[in-house]
């Protein structure tokens, strides 16, 4: 990567070498309120979709499962009740904030044994090659800086016959939906943020992150480019929300 390339961080573009830096500043300072916030601003829904995510990830005792960008581990806690004892969950987080109120909440409810936290960037992740059963990221790919480099690295680690799994915002289909989508992403949630979170910026993010994401097809074509076969997505609440599949041959 050239020393004065630049990438986009919301709207905004800012040198390439800054955006992870970025994205770490609005999860350092969403982590205490972001369980709440999910519900406050998905009106619940994000529990609707995450489960019809884990849905597609095979999960079954005894397999090995990787949840990438896991934050405050809504995924791994239900993956860790799939796989029981004999099977394993791997937490990765880039934000120490948000590892550790996932830790937390893991700690409650008794996933103690199953459970491992990997503190790393997506792109580069420290697991042998071959070794998972699913990859699966939950609203995380559009905060990574090299979305490229990170599905090379989710093919890397998956078994032949793996899966990865993205649950992730894309672009609603419906032109009368997504204006009222917009006003509501650019006006209300920042206010909401600012009410319950005291914390408008990092929700502007959050908005303006949603648009600079690649659309449905786009990121379908990006995971056939990393090789990963039978590739295909499920929009969610008229594609609000999308939740991709691919398989490593
Ligand atoms: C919107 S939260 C999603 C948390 C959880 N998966 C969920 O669905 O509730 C996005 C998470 O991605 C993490 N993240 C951002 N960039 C990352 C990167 N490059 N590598 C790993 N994690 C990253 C953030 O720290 C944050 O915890």
């Amino acid at each position: 990567m050239k020393e004065d390339q630049t990438t986009h961080f919301g709207f905004e573009q800012v040198p390439y070498q800054e955006k992870q830096q970025r994205v770490q500043s609005v999860f350092s300072s969403v982590a205490k309120n972001y369980d709440i916030m999910n519900d406050v601003m998905s009106f619940g829904m994000h529990r609707i979709w995450k489960k019809i995510a884990l849905s597609f990830c095979g999960a079954r005792a005894g397999s090995f499962i990787l949840d990438v960008a896991g934050g405050t581990g809504d995924l791994s806690a239900a993956l860790a009740k799939r796989v029981g004892s004999e099977g394993k969950v791997f937490l990765l987080d880039i934000n120490a904030s948000m590892i550790q109120v996932g830790r937390e909440r893991l700690y409650d409810r008794g996933h103690i044994q199953n459970v491992c936290y990997l503190q790393s960037n997506m792109e580069h992740i420290a697991i042998k090659d071959n070794s998972l059963d699913c990859v699966v990221v939950g609203f995380g790919l559009r905060n990574t800086t090299n979305k490229d480099q990170a599905l090379k690295d989710f093919y890397r680690v998956l078994k032949p016959g793996g899966r990865l799994v993205i649950l992730e915002f894309s672009k609603p289909t419906n032109p009368l939906f997504k204006a009222i989508y917009d006003q509501y992403s650019f006006k209300v949630l920042p206010k909401m943020g600012s009410l319950i979170a005291k914390d408008d910026d990092s929700y502007r993010y959050l908005a303006e992150s949603i648009r600079m994401h690649p659309d449905q097809d786009t990121l379908k074509q990006m995971m056939q480019k990393a090789e990963f076969t039978r590739c295909d997505y499920t929009n969610l609440t008229n594609g609000i929300v999308a939740v991709h599949r691919g398989y490593k041959l």
